[in-house]
């Protein structure tokens, strides 16, 4: 039975949340890892822009893989028109591409070169604050350190972004990656699933000649959940998560 006190926050994910009673647990910070390809981005821009448009929660992205209007572009192959939510301050994206790479931004949020620690922290207490954001997501963990150039410091600053948003009780997805999750570590410093209380793999294995995509609760923190592997697909909608499915 689930326990009464806990408030879950739905993913936006259809059959996701049956594995996970219900939904994320509300303020918790949830890695989700796996090798490239494997739809990282695609699961936290969901997670953010299905809070927006079927739940009226506001969501912020810090994009730091890519640039904001590529994502944007990407993200109209599910037919999801984030602009729509910015115009309406539902959704803020913030660009940690452009500074970095020397390009000019465009964007009413950027991140700017140079940042350290503290600046970056400040940057997105200040936006979270500023639209009564309920769901994060940054992408990705690899890059914040690349970006910051403390890349030793990237346990120091987890935590206390992790602090920030546990404080701030927003529903937080950071993505890392990890090579081969069978054999190695699950993410790529391995200090990152430490501070999530939730830990999400997607990752893909061989089914004859063909690559079937699984996903597997790893950990997630107040929740009872299978420890099993599911297939899910990535679709024009974006993703679906078969819990009655069998991978093998
Ligand atoms: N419109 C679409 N319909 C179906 N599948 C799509 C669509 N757009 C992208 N995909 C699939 O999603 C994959 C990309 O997913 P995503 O970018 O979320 O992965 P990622 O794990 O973030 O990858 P990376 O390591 O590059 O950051 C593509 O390789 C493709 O297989
Ligand atoms: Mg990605």
């Amino acid at each position: 039975m689930a326990p009464h006190n806990v408030v879950r926050v739905k993913s936006g994910i259809p059959g996701l949340d049956d594995l996970i009673q219900g939904g994320f647990p509300q303020g918790t910070t949830v890695l989700v890892t796996g090798p490239t390809g494997t739809g990282k981005t695609t699961f936290g821009a969901q997670f953010v822009y299905k809070g927006a448009e079927l739940y009226n929660e506001p969501g912020v992205i810090v994009t730091l893989e890519e640039r904001v209007s590529d994502l944007r572009k990407e993200m109209r192959s599910f037919g999801w028109d984030f602009q729509k939510y910015e115009d309406e301050g539902k959704i803020a994206l913030i660009d940690g591409v452009s500074s970095v790479a020397g390009l000019p931004s465009e964007e009413r949020f950027v991140l700017e070169e140079g940042l350290n620690v503290e600046g970056f922290l400040r940057y997105i207490y200040r936006v979270i604050k500023a639209i009564n954001v309920k769901r994060v997501l940054i992408d990705s963990v690899p890059s914040i350190a690349i970006r910051l150039r403390e890349e030793k410091n990237i346990r120091e600053l987890l935590l206390r972004l992790n602090t920030i948003l546990l404080e701030m009780g927003v529903t937080t997805i950071l993505t890392t990656e990890a090579e081969d999750p069978k054999r190695d570590k699950l993410s790529r410093y391995g200090v990152e699933e430490f501070i999530a209380r939730g830990v999400i793999l997607l990752d893909l294995v061989e089914k004859d000649i063909e690559l079937k995509r699984y996903i597997l609760i790893r950990k997630m923190r107040e929740t009872k959940h299978p420890m099993k592997k599911y297939p899910f697909e990535i679709t024009e909608e974006g993703i679906v998560v078969y819990p009655s499915g069998e991978i093998y």
